[in-house]
């Protein structure tokens, strides 16, 4: 019988588990008996694997996280640890694994794959900085969190005529900010990609008050050269000249841990099933995304080392619908 390995590695994105039940039930149709490697790779190069069967993946979509746990894996940077996953793969008779995860994961399966392993990858990150897929799992679910937040940020604002600078994640991305700041209405995004001076930032909170808005929201990404911190210093130095007060908020991990909505569930959903129908016809060494609505499979080597540009012209949008 056909046996293969799947994996979550790097941050949990929500949806992680709607992939992980896609894999098991339409591996299972394709006659394959499926294992489950915990906490990542760690599990891989310490042969931790579980077998997965139709009823344990049951009552899983709905849940966040991964059910099999995942680490940021320093051993498989190495050599030897690479070695030792090939080896643990062997000696448990698994001849291909999934790798469901962001960009580090993936950067692992290609290194993985260059030493012979047959395998595929799912994009998974709440950053959406892949390159290979318009929209990776987890992001969607990701800004939702942040826009309840932001929603309910803009009340309280609003109430005491403050200003607020929300803090997102995206690593070095500003997907997440530029999003959520667009939806949420944010007054203005700071993000990596462009760059932003605190003192133009001051002036566009305190014009949003000249224009006769109650509140200013700044949505900032985590990975900007003023990040919120900074920025907030920046705010408390001039506080008497601004004439306005400032609070912060850091969503943070927060955000990762949503229960997927339907966006995600769907995307894990084809995207774990098209990782087993890749495998199952030798179609392996690629990434699973969606590129303009279908199920697209991008050779390792063209993903990894590589981040996904960002559309710039949604600043120019957020700016002139903040007016
Ligand atoms: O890559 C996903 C992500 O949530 C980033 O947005 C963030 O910078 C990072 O992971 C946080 O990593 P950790 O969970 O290891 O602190």
């Amino acid at each position: 019988m056909k046996r293969l390995a799947v994996l979550t590695s790097g941050g949990d994105a929500p949806g992680m588990n709607a992939a992980i039940r896609a894999v098991v039930r339409m591996g299972v149709a394709r006659g394959f008996e499926v294992f489950g490697a915990r906490h990542g790779y760690t599990g891989l190069i310490a042969g931790e694997f579980v077998p997965l069967g139709l009823r344990d993946v049951g009552g899983i979509m709905q849940r966040g996280g991964t059910i099999l746990g995942t680490t940021r894996c320093a051993d498989l940077k190495s050599d030897a640890g690479r070695d030792e996953a090939l080896r643990q793969m062997q000696s448990h008779n698994l001849s291909q694994l999934v790798v469901i995860g962001g960009n580090g994961s993936q950067a692992g399966a290609y290194s993985l794959s260059r030493k012979g392993l047959s395998l595929v990858g799912v994009a998974s990150t709440i950053d959406n900085d892949l390159v290979g897929s318009d929209i990776t799992i987890g992001a969607a679910t990701a800004i939702d969190v942040a826009l309840e937040s932001i929603d309910r940020l803009r009340v309280t604002a609003s109430s005491h005529l403050r200003g607020f600078l929300v803090e997102v994640m995206g690593r070095d991305c500003g997907y997440l900010a530029t999003i959520a700041g667009i939806a949420g209405g944010a007054e203005a995004i700071v993000i990596p990609e462009a760059s932003s001076d605190p003192e133009a930032i001051a002036m566009e909170m305190r014009d949003a008050y000249a224009r006769g808005k109650s509140h200013a929201i700044v949505v900032v990404a985590e990975g900007a050269k003023y990040d919120a911190a900074a920025l907030a210093q920046y705010f408390k130095e001039h506080e008497a000249r601004l004439g306005f007060e400032l609070r912060v908020c850091k969503l943070g991990h927060v955000q990762r841990g949503g229960a997927p909505g339907v966006a995600d569930r769907m995307l894990a959903t084809r995207l774990g099933a098209a990782a087993i129908e890749h495998l199952d016809a030798g179609r392996d060494g690629v990434l699973l995304g969606v590129i303009d609505g279908k199920v697209v499979g991008t050779p390792l080597g063209d993903v990894v080392g590589r981040t996904k540009p960002l559309d710039m012209s949604l600043l120019e949008l957020a700016r002139i619908l903040a007016q």
